[in-house]
């Protein structure tokens, strides 16, 4: 029988800073792994461990994978020291994605918080690849300060995509490099003159973040069943066995970590 945590090897062909503790590693995976915007998967450091990770790439570009990483822990502090040429692992991908079928037609509302960018961008690369079949596409982010800004080189060139669509981005903290707007990322969540009854929103980020968002998108109108939440709960082994990574009923890994909020919203602790 196949070995459920066995990985393929990648190698590090790019390693892009973004910030001063996040860090985008281009891998070239030894054999085909494909994946849908949303999903996860575990990259493992040799000799070390392995953690969860959503990939920020174009899910049509098969042959490389990105991950964009925050540097939180022992596995995650070990993989800011790799360097290209360096090997990995990764096994994946796993659990549930964004369903862009039910997005088709409608305005996508994107709101994100720090490095809850990484699985937003790779939902926006899969939108942009027809970008035509949805109406408007908003991505709102925050981040604390103007160099904590993830993506910086593309974020905003993002707005000149076929029209419709608008980036907005938040600083907690401003500089004087920085014109746009200062405050938490729910001061720019703004009903934009949108069909609310024709819309979804998404929805990653840190959890305090996730849940505020939550709450000014519903007061916006938005319904309970149009809110897409990831919700990054702790893990383990990716494959609905040990229960680290438990929502009530629910098994992050395999029943999310994309979840509607209508499924969680009653559930206990989901915030933490
Ligand atoms: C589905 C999923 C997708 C993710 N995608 C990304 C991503 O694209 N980019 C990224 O930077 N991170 C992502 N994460 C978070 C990432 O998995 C953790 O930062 C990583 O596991 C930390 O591992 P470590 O060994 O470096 O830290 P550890 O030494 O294990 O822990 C460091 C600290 O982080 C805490 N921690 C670990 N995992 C999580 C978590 N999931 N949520 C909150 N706190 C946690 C620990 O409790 C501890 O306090 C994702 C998590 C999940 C579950
Ligand atoms: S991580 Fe083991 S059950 Fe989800």
């Amino acid at each position: 029988m196949k070995n459920p945590y066995a990985y393929i090897e990648a190698e590090i062909l790019d390693v892009i800073e973004e910030t001063g503790n996040i860090k985008t590693f281009r891998l070239r995976p030894s054999g085909e792994i494909g994946f849908r915007a949303g999903q996860f998967m575990e990259v493992t450091v040799p000799g070390v461990g392995e953690a969860p990770f959503t990939p920020s790439s174009n899910h049509s570009v098969k042959d490389t994978l990105d991950f964009t990483i925050m540097s939180a822990g022992r596995v995650t502090g070990i993989l800011h020291e790799m360097k290209k040429g360096e090997v990995v692992g990764v096994r994946g991908p796993y659990g549930t994605s964004y369903p862009l079928a039910d997005f088709k037609s409608k305005n996508v509302y994107i709101v994100g918080g720090g490095v809850g960018l990484a699985p937003l961008r790779s939902l926006l690369y899969a939108l942009f690849n027809d970008v035509n079949d949805y109406k408007k596409i908003i991505l709102k982010y925050g981040a604390r300060t103007p160099s904590d800004i993830v993506y910086k080189k593309e974020i905003f060139s993002w707005k000149d995509r076929a029209g419709h669509v608008d980036v907005e981005a938040s600083v907690d903290v401003g500089d004087d490099t920085w014109i746009g707007s200062v405050g938490l990322v729910t001061t720019i969540l703004k009903n934009d003159g949108l069909d609310m009854n024709n819309a979804v929103a998404v929805v990653c980020g840190p959890p305090i973040m996730m849940k505020f968002a939550t709450f000014k998108l519903l007061d916006l109108g938005f319904k309970d069943s149009q809110l897409y939440l990831s919700m990054e709960k702790n893990m383990s082994c990716g494959l609905g066995k040990c229960g680290h990574c438990r929502i009530g009923p629910y098994y992050a890994c395999k029943d999310g970590p994309v979840f509607t909020y209508d499924k969680i919203k009653d559930l206990p602790n989901i915030w933490d």
